[in-house]
């Protein structure tokens, strides 16, 4: 897709073929606009798009998560900094308190402990899929996997799950907004309640290791901050994982010397990962940021007041950056890509992320040696989300 320039015109990115093949798109304006303001479906910001840019970016203090920065100076006051205390939305020093909190529950040591348990949810789910297909990869493998996984880590019953996972896929999928909300209010409700429940019958699971924790001032989390952790947990750790194993996946199926290559070697799972993260990352564009200031990247100024994307997608694709990067290999080692963010807000769950794409794609590509794509690439249908980069299905025939 060709880029025209306009100018000072804001520009339309974000529509028709940009959605089956945004790369494009994003290549030339790496090199043609680094830094540009574009329309999106609900507003607009600016995109940085290099690889250099991008990362520094990611540290650059004047480049808030503060919303009220997108209002005029005498409108501020009055506005809460966060519209729901998730530490996502927030700067420092609220941000460094809730992140600190979460962190003494999630470590690494509980990361390790939960990998048996992903490969245990990952073989039942593998061992459920038919061999005749097609079946939808998407709603049967990719999305159970970390909504399971997450299931797990909170410590959310048995019993609950499927309520659970039904409530996270209408979050998810491409239902009506309405919905969604409705879905974030039944699972809003069901954390509060199951929170509750965690006060008298703690477990060993992260709730309850949250609802333990205090600093050294004896400061907790409350139980309106627990419930934001909770959700945000849910979302980030969901949609994302979802698209790696998605993504991770067709990348195989349509580049099979890659898959070849790990078929004989499954230890190349490690490398192969990063590499998927950076192909096609799930997260395209990470979640705005808001500039306090005016402030300038590759020679552009972006105004204050301005909302700011950072494009993840295009920065893992910078030639400035690694060479040959819009060829696919498994071996080389991607693992300074920018997917996971980078700075104060870096991924929690990386660790964990890692693990889940490790253990479906590996046990998925290493079980079933006859998977093969049940349509022509062509007709695949990816989902149209300025934020995440996903398919809205993947029918395949699942094979012995
Ligand atoms: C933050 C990507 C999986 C929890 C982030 C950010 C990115 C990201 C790019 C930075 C956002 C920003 O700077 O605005 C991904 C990808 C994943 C993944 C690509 C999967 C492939 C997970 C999982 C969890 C998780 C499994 C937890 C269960 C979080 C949290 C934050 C975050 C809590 C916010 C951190 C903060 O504000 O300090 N993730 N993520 N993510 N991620 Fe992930």
């Amino acid at each position: 897709m060709a880029l025209t320039t306009t100018g000072t015109e804001t520009h339309d990115l974000f529509s028709g073929d940009f959605w089956t093949d945004p790369h494009p798109a994003y290549a030339a304006l790496r090199t043609e606009e680094p830094v540009r303001e574009l329309a999106l479906p609900d507003g607009k910001a600016w995109l940085i798009s290099r690889y250099a840019d991008v990362r520094a970016a990611f540290v650059d203090p004047r480049l808030s998560k503060d919303w009220r920065w997108t209002l005029p100076a005498d409108q501020r006051e009055g506005q809460p900094a966060a519209p729901i205390p998730m530490m996502i939305l927030m700067d420092p020093p609220d941000h460094t308190r809730l992140r600190k909190l979460v962190g003494r529950s999630f470590t690494v040591r509980r990361m390790n402990d939960l990998q048996p348990r992903v490969e245990e949810i990952t073989q039942e789910l593998l061992d459920a899929l038919p061999a005749e297909g097609p079946v939808d990869l998407m709603r049967q493998y990719a999305f159970l996997v970390p909504v399971l996984v997450i299931c797990e880590l909170l410590g959310v019953p048995a019993e609950d799950r499927d309520m659970f996972s039904a409530w996270s896929s209408v979050m998810v999928d491409d239902s009506p907004q309405e919905e969604k909300f409705a879905a974030m209010g039944s699972l809003n409700g069901y954390l509060a309640e199951l929170i509750e429940r965690k006060r008298t019958e703690p477990d060993d699971a992260l709730l309850s290791g949250l609802l333990a924790v205090s600093d050294a001032d004896g400061d907790r989390l409350s139980s309106e901050e627990l419930v934001a952790m909770a959700t945000l947990l849910l979302i980030a750790g969901h949609e994302t994982t979802v698209n790696l194993i998605g993504n991770g996946v067709l990348a195989l199926l349509t580049h099979p010397e890659q898959r070849a290559r790990l078929q004989a070697d499954p230890s190349l799972i490690t490398s192969a990962v990063e590499e998927f993260l950076r192909f096609e990352s799930p997260v395209a564009n990470a979640p705005m940021r808001f500039a306090s200031e005016d402030v300038e990247y590759s020679g552009v100024t972006i105004p204050a007041g301005s909302t700011v994307m950072l494009g993840l997608a295009a920065a893992n694709r910078d030639p400035e950056w690694l060479e040959d990067p819009e060829r696919l290999d498994i071996t080389r080692d991607s693992s300074s890509g920018v997917f996971f963010g980078h700075g104060i807000h870096f991924c929690l769950g990386a660790q964990l992320a890692r693990t889940e794409g490790r253990v479906a794609i590996g046990k998925l590509i290493a079980q079933r040696p006859d998977l093969a794509l049940a349509v022509d690439p062509s007709e695949l249908v990816y989902r149209e989300s300025t934020l995440v980069r996903g398919l809205s299905r993947l029918p395949v025939t699942p094979g012995e």
